[in-house]
């Protein structure tokens, strides 16, 4: 994935992407539901990827707000980066794409009446 349009400062992903492209090569992807955006690179990497071949719905959830394991980083930055490197992914995609951000936990997106909008896990 070609990074210049966004903005990235950690990488927690790309080294299981190799790992996505062979799980999904027979699949045509048209719903994601992501729990952890952080900053957006994996979503991006889905979407520029997934959109390629059909329209894409993808729900984001994360509550951007840090904790035990995310002390160092300023959630509120984070969360903006996200922003913009979700609003540069669904620019100019050859397929439709919708990105719902869930702003919570997943106990509360899955719990409370948000989960009604969230795709059913089986
Ligand atoms: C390792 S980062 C995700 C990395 C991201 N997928 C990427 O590609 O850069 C983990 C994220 O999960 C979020 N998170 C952790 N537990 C969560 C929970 N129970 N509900 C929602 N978000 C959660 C944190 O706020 C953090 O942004």
């Amino acid at each position: 994935m070609g990074d210049d349009k966004y903005e990235f400062t950690v990488d927690w992903f790309s080294q299981y992407w190799p790992n996505w492209l062979t799980l999904t090569a027979d699949q045509t992807i048209s719903k994601i539901l992501e729990i952890g955006s952080f900053e957006g690179r994996s979503a991006c990497t889905m979407i520029d990827h997934f959109s390629k071949t059909a329209p894409l719905e993808v729900f984001c959830i994360d509550d951007w707000a840090g904790g035990a394991d995310h002390n160092e980083f300023d959630m509120e930055v984070v969360e903006q980066r996200f922003n913009h490197n979700i609003q540069q992914a669904v620019t100019a995609t050859a397929n439709a794409v919708k990105v719902q951000k869930c702003k919570g936990t997943s106990i509360e997106m899955f719990g409370r009446s948000a989960g009604q909008r969230l795709p059913k896990l089986f």
